[in-house]
Parts: C-alpha cells; structure tokens; sequence
C-alpha cells in the first residue's frame, strides 16, 4: 500500500559496532539499513570506530547537570540521537562474550540518559509517547552455547534505559572469517527482512 505523502518519516538509527570496517556485521547492517529505506525509513547510520568516544569516567557529572554528559566529544550528538530517533538496529560482534570497546564505551557513555530516566523520572525519549522499537545484528567466530548471552543483556538493558523496545535479533554464530556472512545461505536476506520488519508500524 502506498503511504500517504503527509505520512512523517521513521527515524532509523543504524548504529556500526564492530572496528572492523566492511565485516560481517557491517555487511547485515548495509542490508539492514537497505531494506528500511526501501520501506520508506529516513535512515542514519553511524560508525563507532570512526568517531571520538571516551569511557565514562564515573564522575557522576551527569547527575549534578541533570542529565548532560561533562565530556566533551561525540557523545554529545549521539545522545540527542538517542533520544530523537524512533527506530534503532545496533550492530556488533561477540568479543570477549560481550560487545567490542567502542560499542561499550558508547553505551557506557548512556549513563547520562540513565540519570534523565531513574533519577530525574523524566522521559529519554523526544517524541512523545510513540513508541521506539530496537533490534540487534550480531555474528560471533564460535559456536558454543550461551554466546551472545553476555551482549544480549547489555543490549537489551541499554535499550531498557533509552526507553526503546527491544523486538528481536539476528545472531548468527560460527561467522570467523572476514565477510563469512557473503558465504551463509540466508544471512544477508534475513538482515534484509529485520530492516523491513523494524520500521512496519
Ligand atoms: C578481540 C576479539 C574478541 C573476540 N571474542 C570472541 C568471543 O568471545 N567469542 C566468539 O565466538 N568470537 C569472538 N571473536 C570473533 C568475532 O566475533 C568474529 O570474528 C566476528 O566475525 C567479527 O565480526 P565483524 O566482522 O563484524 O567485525 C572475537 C574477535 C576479536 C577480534
């Protein structure tokens, strides 16, 4: 069905956790990210590993600012991101049982919205009362039991912080190699479809 040319754009946030740039998941996110603009989705897409990011230093500076992260470099746009955006696919691989630096130090770096949730009981979210939907995209070189446990419950209780949906994921394990996801017989198809399904109302 056509939508009505009235109808505001879905905000897509893409975000590229992996530093390895045009690896496998990089290459489900593209797919991702294709199929959501196909569906009519205004899409952004940002790449961790090419932006400045620190740690969160725990100063509890965004406590005594109400909200507002002290440090001084990407975060600062991406938080705004955070909050406006309506639909969100976070990309990364399993390091360590758990998702790489740079995804980490971003989340991390979420504190600041955490205090605008649990301390100040405001709302995160800058769109009202719609809903905000999220998904996940993970590979990870092994293939043993439990391993996208240790991401899966950072993601979700990210995502719990940011006031955004949690709707699914695709994992896909024993993914090693470079570009191992070109070599898979569905892979790129069902990024394709996660992208379609993030933004159907
Ligand atoms: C530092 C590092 C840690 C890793 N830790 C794990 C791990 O704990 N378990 C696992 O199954 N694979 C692990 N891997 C393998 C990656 O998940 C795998 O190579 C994946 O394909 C990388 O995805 P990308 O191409 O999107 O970067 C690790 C790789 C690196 C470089």
């Amino acid at each position: 069905m056509p939508i009505p040319a009235n109808t505001p754009k879905l905000k897509l946030l893409a975000i590229a956790g992996s530093p390895r740039r045009g690896g496998n998941t990089d290459s489900l996110l593209n797919e991702a990210v294709a199929a959501a603009a196909v569906k009519g989705a205004s899409v952004k897409q940002i790449i961790l590993s090419d932006l400045d990011i620190a740690p969160c230093r725990h100063c509890d500076g965004c406590i005594q600012t109400g909200g507002i992260c002290v440090i001084d470099d990407d975060m600062q746009w991406i938080h705004q991101d955070l909050r406006e955006y309506d639909r969100f696919i976070f990309a990364a691989p399993v390091f360590f049982m758990g998702v790489p630096a740079q995804a980490k130090a971003m989340i991390d770096r979420c504190q600041a919205l955490w205090v605008i949730k649990y301390l100040l009981k405001q709302p995160v979210a800058a769109n009202g009362s719609a809903e905000r939907r999220g998904c996940f995209i993970s590979v990870s070189g092994g293939s043993h039991k439990n391993v996208f446990e240790g991401s899966l419950a950072t993601l979700k209780s990210w995502y719990l912080s940011l006031d955004i949906n949690y709707t699914g994921a695709l994992l896909l394990p024993g993914m090693d190699a470079y570009q191992s996801v070109a070599r898979h017989p569905t892979a790129l198809k069902d990024a394709y479809s996660l992208g379609q399904n993030i933004v159907i109302s």
